[in-house]
């Protein structure tokens, strides 16, 4: 574990370059990519002591805890604004950043297609600048995708736009609200879909209530609204942001949390057979491992009392790829082995955001709720019904 305090003294020497991470597909603050393994997200006290105190049966369906680590806004030689993590003593070797990722590679392309890479210039500022015009709703236009010359791989230039429009957000909000100079404190986390080539992500909000108990009236009030005027009220759940690869395009298609709040009940289940589709094919053989994740997941959820995972979301990730055709078998040879495709498909389910969740220990003014969190339970019921409708055909 990788623990630095406010105790730091401000020292980048030698820090890591923090990039936007290009499978955001929901939130509202950038979450950020550290390194290949590990992502990072502004530290809210709520989830750090989640984190913290995680009990052992919660810990497969959640991204392991990777410490904290202090970040703060820097200029580089050109002018250049981006956000540094200070080096860690303890975190070398294991946690290094290459620069050779696929998302420094799209963030530099990206930086050139907006005009960035003058001398002097600021890439994020002119980033922001043409958000604010007209190609802002080319990037956040649900079904965008970016491509860079012929000749490079599309698929390996595709990205998730909602996660640049919540990075380029959250830097202007850092900009304004605080000296250049304050240092911010964030979580490392392991970044649940780096093991996967082409991530299909379904970011689903958990529960029919979404704020917590030191919610404002005004933000209670507004919560409720979007609650009531969305599958959270009537499943316990909705649509917070999405990703699916399209095999034969090549791209993802995208979907934000803006698409999520209009769906009915039907549209709901239409958007998940939509996350299991490839665009040639429903992903059928994805359903029996999600099931099986999901109910293991209801039973965890079932032996926590007094947790509220109020705004919580679940990720549903399985890869675009789809594994390799078994070998043909030579006449005369003997049988390949038949594992069922459901053995073979790799599917994850994690819950993620627990900046709202309270639990028996964790807030000392707080109410303290009983037995476990019914309208997390309500929604995982109805999710699991909608899959198994799915699975049966309906
Ligand atoms: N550990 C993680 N690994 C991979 N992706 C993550 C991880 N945590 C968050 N994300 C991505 O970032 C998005 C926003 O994360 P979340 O924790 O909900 O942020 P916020 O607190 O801003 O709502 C998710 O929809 C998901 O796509
Ligand atoms: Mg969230």
């Amino acid at each position: 574990m990788v623990v630095q305090d406010s105790a730091d003294t401000g020292d980048v020497r030698g820090g890591v370059q923090l990039e936007p991470f290009l499978h955001q597909v929901g939130g509202h603050l950038s979450v950020l990519q550290y390194d290949e393994h590990t992502v990072c997200k502004p530290l809210v006290p709520l989830e750090h002591m989640f984190y913290e105190s995680l009990p052992q049966a919660m810990k497969q369906f959640t991204p392991r805890y990777k410490g904290t680590v202090t970040v703060h806004l820097q200029r580089d030689s050109r002018g250049h604004l981006s956000l540094v993590a200070s080096p860690l003593q303890e975190a070398q070797g294991s946690l290094k950043v290459s620069s050779e990722s696929a998302a420094v590679a799209i963030w530099e392309t990206l930086q050139k297609t907006t005009g960035g890479v003058g001398s002097g210039t600021r890439p994020l500022a002119h980033l922001a600048h043409s958000l604010s015009e007209s190609p802002a709703k080319t990037l956040l236009r649900s079904e965008f995708h970016f491509n860079t010359a012929a000749g490079e791989s599309q698929a390996e230039r595709s990205f998730n736009p909602w996660g640049l429009h919540c990075h380029q957000a959250h830097l202007t909000r850092l900009c304004s609200e605080y000296p250049e100079n304050k240092l911010h404190r964030f979580l490392l986390l392991e970044n649940v879909v780096s093991q996967y080539k082409h991530p299909c992500i379904l970011d689903l909000k958990m529960g029919t209530r979404q704020h917590g108990d030191d919610a404002s009236e005004e933000k209670k009030a507004r919560h409720m609204r979007k609650c009531a005027q969305s599958t959270s009220a009537c499943l316990g759940v909705r649509i917070c942001g999405m990703q699916v690869y399209q095999a034969a395009k090549k791209h993802f298609l995208c979907k934000d949390k803006y698409y999520g709040r209009k769906l009915t009940v039907a549209g709901f289940h239409q958007a998940l057979r939509q996350f299991l589709h490839d665009g040639a094919r429903l992903r059928t053989e994805l359903l029996e491992p999600i099931l099986r994740q999901l109910r293991a997941l209801l039973l965890v959820i079932r032996s926590q009392s007094s947790y509220r995972f109020y705004s919580s979301s679940l990720l549903l990730i399985y890869d675009g790829q789809e594994p390799a055709e078994p070998a043909e078998r030579t006449p005369g040879g003997p049988a390949p082995p038949e594992p069922s495709q459901a053995a073979l498909a790799k599917v994850d389910i994690r819950m993620i955001d627990f900046a709202h969740t309270t639990y028996k220990g964790s807030w000392r003014e707080g109410a303290i709720y009983d037995g476990p969190d019914p309208g997390y339970i309500f929604g995982l019921e109805n999710l699991l019904q909608i899959l198994q409708d799915i699975q049966d055909g309906e």
